[in-house]
């Protein structure tokens, strides 16, 4: 699978009404609208007239409406108005209409010229009902550090020492990492509770819990109670928009329970809040430390408990699925 023939989020779906959405993917500065039919549509936003950005302009009636003379362009680029002038509107798109569709609650955009094959990385299917939100972030990363962030343990005793585990406070687990048709996952077992806050606060009885990545860009962790249920997915799809920055679109999911979905949100999304923090500030200094050393590349070193960064940076390398044998280990986490 390649980066340009993939759909990749570039909004939440809610957010997209009746103005335009700047985004950039992959480089590309694009411009989201809603078309008379209510569907999502992407144009590069640049008008061809003078090269305004078309999504500092207005929507009218589906069509988007340029903020510095008024070219209007509908969703398939053709222009519809020169005002002004009693030109008639011309066939031929003056402006060419990037790929999109609407999935899982986001807006997701093919650069490529042909529609992708595979259909948008969809979330691990639940059977119980859940409250889900979104948290929306933007990290100056790449989308192999911060997948890997995502989904490694061994960083949550230092960077978020206290709220997700303490150092002096590990314990022995059994994990197996084993390859997806897309992806690679680590199963972790026999994992009591963690020793932060956040699973004092608020989880039951630990079961089995997984972390996996799936291409193009989905990190996503499952916790799971003693009987197979839920109690926590978090899906988070990640998109390189260009110059180095990554968009997050965060998909977190819990248990219906005896907290109020909206209350249990508004404490989950000021932690999550910390720890996201705490994640852009150590990734940043990353990429910071990485542009500081540039004319001395490296390749990173790999120590036994990096369970899926080897992985996922294969994947993104190659986009090729991974053939490994399942593997199991014993970690101290
Ligand atoms: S620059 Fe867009 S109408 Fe002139
Ligand atoms: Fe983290």
């Amino acid at each position: 699978m390649s980066q340009v023939n993939a759909w990749w989020p570039v909004a939440l779906s809610h957010q997209l009404r009746n103005a335009p959405l700047a985004c950039q993917l992959l480089g590309l500065p694009l411009v989201l609208f809603r078309d008379e039919g209510g569907r999502a549509a992407v144009l590069p936003d640049r008008c061809p007239h003078r090269f305004a950005p078309l999504s500092a302009g207005k929507v009218r009636d589906g069509q988007i409406e340029c903020p510095y003379h008024g070219w209007r362009f509908a969703a398939d680029g053709r222009c519809t108005r020169v005002p002004g002038t009693e030109q008639a509107a011309c066939n031929k798109p003056l402006l060419d209409s990037v790929q999109s569709c609407e999935a899982h609650g986001l807006v997701w955009v093919s650069p490529g010229p042909e529609r992708p094959q595979a259909p948008p990385v969809a979330p691990a299917p639940q059977q119980q009902n859940l409250d889900t939100f979104w948290i929306t972030d933007q990290v100056q990363c790449s989308l192999q550090d911060a997948a890997e962030n995502f989904l490694d343990g061994f960083h949550t005793h230092f960077v978020h020492a206290g709220w997700i585990r303490h150092d002096r406070q590990r314990q022995k687990l059994r994990v197996r990492v084993r390859a997806l048709a897309d992806g690679v996952e680590a199963v972790y077992s026999e994992e009591g509770k963690q020793s932060g806050l956040i699973s004092h606060w608020f989880e039951g009885e630990r079961g089995v819990s997984m972390g996996r990545f799936r291409l193009p860009g989905l990190a996503e962790i499952e916790y799971r109670d003693a009987r197979g249920g839920v109690n926590l997915l978090v899906s988070a799809w990640m998109t390189p928009s260009g110059d180095g920055q990554l968009r997050l679109f965060a998909r977190v999911a819990t248990t219906r329970g005896v907290l109020p979905a909206l209350l249990k949100r508004w404490v989950l999304r000021r932690l999550f809040g910390v720890i996201l923090r705490q994640d852009r500030q150590i990734l940043e200094r990353v990429s910071a430390n990485q542009r500081r050393f540039h004319r001395i590349p490296a390749t990173p070193l790999d120590g036994p408990q990096d369970l899926l960064g080897p992985g996922i940076r294969q994947l993104l390398e190659n986009g090729q699925p991974l053939v490994f044998a399942e593997r199991e280990l014993e970690i101290w986490l």
